[in-house]
């Protein structure tokens, strides 16, 4: 299927309402997600992005209904990840000497991926591709979300197409940022920034500030997963710019897990004293090994300071805690707080090992963390009370 947009762009893209992960099992997809594609015909006609490779057959098969393929002009690849050029090779199958524009490192990335010596032509932030009356103009945009990425804006229809940036995974058939529930479209937009974009922040904070610096003109912005912002499409700018500037709300996640339930009831004694020592903060508790991690990332990056708990097993901490650290430490937080705690019966290395793993992220650890032995009793939960009131005290 596809949709007009104006009277010149159509969307040809693709809707996965099935996608429940993304980059293989490592991001969850509750909501499905899309592969936007668009057709820009004016006295040229342009193809910007196509879509994830199992939709390949049924991407060129929709095209052919929109347009004869010969009368595409020009390809544009924004940016090489499958997702958005997984169709190419069907495509190009079909019309072969079609010039592909793209950076160079998507050059490197297309020829990596499919082998094929395609008709290359690389540009430039500012290069231009005349399309008679309208032109697309080319904007680089390194790493949002790979080296290779840009962005192209149509004049006349003052239209950013900014592949990754500003997406969702988020399937909808309302296809535009008004029309779809308020409360999915900010969850998916935040999760998409917190889990995909977080470590790409200063790159995101120039980009936009330098497209911004060009003064165009715009009606709309075309993402590549998700909706389309034609609703004061400023808003997403507005909010990435608040993101990737070590965002945080007034919130306090603490992550744990546990063997023998002796490290969740220090979990919610540490809540219960944060809560007595603070009315305003929000906080939340998390199980990791019972919690999708995606969330639980989108949790941590709203968060002013982290608490992460795990038993002591094999001289070491559980598996669940080992992983949520690696992906904190890959995502490169800034300018939060953290501390660890864990139960142990005979050993007790997790706290010491995840105040390592804290460090190594990025976080400020507060104190030395609290470790308990065997269950806690009264006046051991007394003590993980005062535990999360002292955390508190840290953010005065
Ligand atoms: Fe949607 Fe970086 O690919």
């Amino acid at each position: 299927m596809s949709f007009k947009i104006t009277d010149s762009v159509t969307w040809v893209g693709k809707r996965d309402w099935e996608l429940r992960t993304f980059h293989g099992e490592e991001y969850s997809t509750h909501r499905g997600s899309t592969y936007n594609s668009y057709l820009v015909r004016d006295e040229k006609v342009a193809l910007i992005d196509t879509v994830w490779s199992p939709y390949d057959e049924e991407f060129v098969e929709n095209l052919k209904k929109e347009i004869d393929l010969n009368q595409i002009d020009y390809i544009i690849v924004n940016h090489g990840e499958v997702d958005h050029s997984g169709a190419l090779p069907k495509l190009m199958q079909e019309i072969p000497d079609k010039p592909i524009y793209c950076t160079k490192n998507a050059v490197n990335s297309l020829k990596g991926q499919y082998h094929k010596d395609w008709n290359f032509n690389i540009v430039k932030t500012g290069d231009k591709l005349s399309l008679g009356s309208k032109e697309l103009i080319f904007i680089e945009a390194r790493m949002l979300h790979w080296p290779d990425t840009m962005f192209c804006y149509l004049t006349g229809d003052n239209i950013l197409f900014s592949n990754d940036a500003f997406g969702q995974h988020y399937a909808t058939e309302q296809v535009y940022n008004d029309l779809v529930d308020q409360c999915e479209l900010y969850q998916e937009a935040i999760k998409y920034y917190a889990n995909i974009l977080t470590p790409f922040s200063s790159f995101v904070r120039d980009k936009i500030n330098e497209v911004l610096s060009f003064n165009l003109p715009l009606n709309m912005i075309c993402t590549s997963h998700g909706v389309i912002w034609r609703d004061n499409p400023a808003q997403i700018i507005e909010q990435y710019l608040k993101w990737a500037d070590n965002y945080q709300e007034n919130q306090i996640t603490i992550l744990y897990d546990s063997m023998w339930n002796n490290t969740r009831k220090m979990a919610e004694a540490i809540m219960a004293g944060i809560i007595a020592q603070d009315k305003e903060v929000v906080v939340k508790l998390f199980n990791v090994s019972r919690t999708d991690k995606n969330d639980i990332i989108t949790e941590v990056f709203k968060s002013k300071g982290i608490l992460v708990g795990s038993s002591t097993i094999n001289n070491g901490i559980l598996s669940s805690i080992a992983g949520i650290l690696e992906e904190i430490r890959g995502l490169g937080f800034r300018n939060k707080k953290a501390a660890a705690f864990g139960s142990y019966g005979w050993s007790g290395q997790s706290v010491k090992m995840i105040s390592e793993g804290l460090k190594a992220g990025g976080f400020e650890v507060v104190n030395e963390g609290l470790k308990l032995s065997w269950t806690p009793d009264e006046e051991a939960l007394k003590k993980c009370e005062k535990f999360g009131s002292q955390f508190v005290n840290a953010f005065k």
